[in-house]
This record gives structure tokens, sequence and C-alpha cells, in this order.
């Protein structure tokens, strides 16, 4: 029987397109998407929560749509289009879901937001006008143990600009 990658800890090369660089990396056969994403690339807007696919602070997108990178394996994104929360804004103008979090203060201690905001974003490229109801079903695997939820709503609904004035 041959003897699999990670059970000789060989590192695997991956390329990939992050916030639209081609970027190269070496990964592990274990290595997660967060792991890559944090510690290999530097970018700590994607966070670590539960590490078990059970709070969502760890979404990205990859070919637009939402996923939970702690679940998923780096080696496994060969050719991939991954989007995280920096590769949302275009230089110091950002994008209407990060615009409307920050106009209606939909952030306290921050740690949530990307992952919301990743959702939120993969929400209106699937469905540009929803309801509140199905704002809070789409974010219903997001947790936020400061804001109660209210304002986040209102911040996707302003983003999709369908809030009543
Ligand atoms: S860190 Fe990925 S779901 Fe919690
Ligand atoms: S703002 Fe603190 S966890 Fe959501």
């Amino acid at each position: 029987m041959s003897e699999r990658p990670e059970d000789r800890n060989e590192k695997i090369a991956v390329r990939f397109q992050v916030n639209g660089e081609p970027t190269e990396l070496l990964v592990s056969a274990n290595e997660t998407l967060l792991s890559a994403l944090r510690n290999q690339l530097g970018l700590t807007g994607t966070k670590y929560g539960c590490g078990t696919g059970d709070c969502c602070a760890c979404t990205v997108s990859v070919n637009g749509r939402a996923i939970l990178s702690c679940l998923s394996l780096a080696a496994e994104l060969e050719g991939e289009n991954v989007t995280t929360v920096e590769g949302l804004s275009d230089g110091s103008k950002l994008n209407p879901v990060q615009a409307s979090f920050a106009e209606l203060g939909a952030v306290q201690c921050g740690f949530c937001t990307p992952g919301m905001i990743m959702t939120i974003n993969a929400l209106l490229a699937e469905n540009p006008d929803p309801s509140e109801q199905e704002v809070r079903h789409y974010l219903r695997g997001n947790l936020c143990r400061c804001t109660g939820y209210v304002k986040i709503v209102d911040a996707a609904l302003a983003a999709a600009g369908t809030m009543e004035a």
C-alpha cells in the first residue's frame, strides 16, 4: 500500500488566486485554508473562532460561494479563486456591505464581522433584494456575541438597498 503525503509529512504545492493575486504556497496535506490564509499569507481578517464549522467567523469566498475556511483543505484549492474580507474593498473605498456596517454601527468587538460581511456578500450575489427573513435565515450560522444581530441585519438590508426609510 502506498504511503499518503500526510503520512510522510510532505508539503504540497498549490496555486490559486487570492484576492486577485496569483499565489503559490507549500502546504501540508491537512492544512486548512484558514491556516494558510492567516499563517502563511498574513490575511488575519479571516477569523479563527471555533475551528469546527460552528461559528462562520472564518467565512471566505471560493469562486463566489461562501465557504468555511476552517473546514477546507488548502491543498484542494488548486486553480480556485479565493476572496477574503481584505479583497472586498477597492483601496480605501469600502464595498457596500462594509460601508453599511460602518455607517449603521453593526460592529462591536468586530470578531464576527469579516465572516458576516463575506456571508452577506454571497447572499446579495445570489439574491440582490432579500427580505429581512431571508437575511436572518442566510446568517443563521454566523454567531455574534455582541450585537444582538439587529444592526447586522439592518446593514445587510441597507447594502441591498431594501431598507425602509
Ligand atoms: S472558525 Fe470556521 S466555523 Fe468557526
Ligand atoms: S461584534 Fe463581537 S462577536 Fe459580533
